[in-house]
């Protein structure tokens, strides 16, 4: 059966990351139509919008895409084309699974969680104005509907995966209406549908502490959506850094997957960027797809590839020398001698 997926390549170390997960993915056994889509800063030069309301719609009808990072400015200038995105397309769960690799040396082991992220509200609300002269205010938003959905998916995401324990990073001693209702909305769920699953709460600054000393300590976290943001990279400094995790944004109706790394405009061009985040997206966009014969076969070729350790065919965020195309080259060699 052959899967069309919408691609969208993205801002600066974007369309080298795309292009190397691509070719992985294409020798993986999935049959695969690409249908490539526009956004960002190219999209912008090419038909004057960083998010055309075509590429939108191509997502709605195809409703699978897979995301190169998007470029966006800081202080000023266009809204990001990320949130606008998980907006627009509602795709209100980011799901971030952070694992210990085979090979790539970090100060843990056996780090082995999931990053649950609420996609559609907080901060992100983009709702900010100056109310007088040198004085403005960021609207942080939560409702109950938005709460009570993503605390619905954690909880079922831990029954279908057997996970054990979702717990709750948040500063409802603080923001104690807006992080209130989040809290109350996953009590409410872990006691009415999930009573099976354990659940606890943590205030975020504690949480954190938490995390770097112990990762193992956690299962599956759920937060809001800018705790959600930074709580991801910190976890990803646990297993060796942005280059090694993947992400989804999963909706009712679609799903995008993206790694969670941004554009890197410090090394695109050079051909040294790490393709595996991407790469790993693609292979939970292969799982949802249901191609999980050719999802194992991805991830057996770059567990291999990371164990064996040649340095020559790992990029050097992880420790190698190799280029981005040296890594996809390395597994596609992997995939066809297995
Ligand atoms: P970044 O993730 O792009 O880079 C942070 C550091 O990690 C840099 O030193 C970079 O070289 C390194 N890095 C990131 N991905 C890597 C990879 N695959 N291989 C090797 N090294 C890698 O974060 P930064 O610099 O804060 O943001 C740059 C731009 O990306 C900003 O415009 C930001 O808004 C955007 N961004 C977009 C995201 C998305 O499209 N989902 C997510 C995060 C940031």
């Amino acid at each position: 059966m052959s899967h069309t997926v919408c691609l969208i390549p993205g801002d600066g170390i974007g369309p080298e990351v795309a292009e190397a997960a691509c070719r992985v993915l294409d020798s993986s056994g999935a049959q695969i139509n690409w249908v490539e889509l526009p956004a960002g800063a190219g999209a912008l030069e090419a038909h004057g919008d960083v998010l055309p309301d075509s590429t939108v719609e191509a997502i709605e009808v195809h409703r699978v895409a897979l995301k190169g990072p998007i470029t966006t400015p800081i202080g000023k200038g266009f809204r990001s084309v990320n949130v606008q995105l998980r907006k627009r397309l509602n795709l209100y769960a980011a799901v971030r699974p952070v694992r210990s690799m085979p090979g790539v040396k970090t100060r843990y082991e056996n780090v082995e969680l999931v990053v649950i992220r609420e996609n559609t509200e907080g901060l992100y609300s983009g709702l900010e104005n100056e109310i007088t002269k040198g004085v403005v205010q960021s609207l942080k938003i939560a409702t109950r509907a938005a709460c009570e959905r993503i605390a619905r998916f954690a909880f079922n995401y831990a029954r279908e995966r057997e996970r054990h324990r979702v717990t709750v990073f948040h500063k409802a001693n603080i923001m104690k209406m807006s992080d209130g209702l989040f809290l109350e909305c996953a009590r409410a769920v872990h006691e009415k549908e999930a009573p099976d699953i354990a659940y606890d709460e943590m205030i975020i600054d504690n949480g954190c502490m938490h995390i770097v000393r112990d990762p193992s300590e956690f299962d599956i976290l759920l937060l809001e959506n800018l705790y959600g943001d930074v709580v991801s990279d910190l976890c990803a400094g646990l297993v060796g850094g942005l280059g090694v995790v993947p992400g989804a944004n999963i909706g009712d109706g679609c799903a995008v997957f993206e790694a969670v790394h941004g554009s890197a405009p410090d090394i695109a061009g050079k051909g040294v960027a790490n393709p595996l985040a991407l790469i790993m997206s693609g292979v939970m966009m292969l799982n949802h797809l249901g191609e999980t014969a050719a999802a194992a076969r991805v991830k057996n070729a770059y567990d291999r590839v990371l164990e064996e350790g040649r340095p020559e065919e790992i990029t050097r965020d992880i420790g190698g020398k190799g280029s981005t195309q040296a890594f996809a080259d390395a597994l596609i060699a992997r995939m066809q001698s297995a």
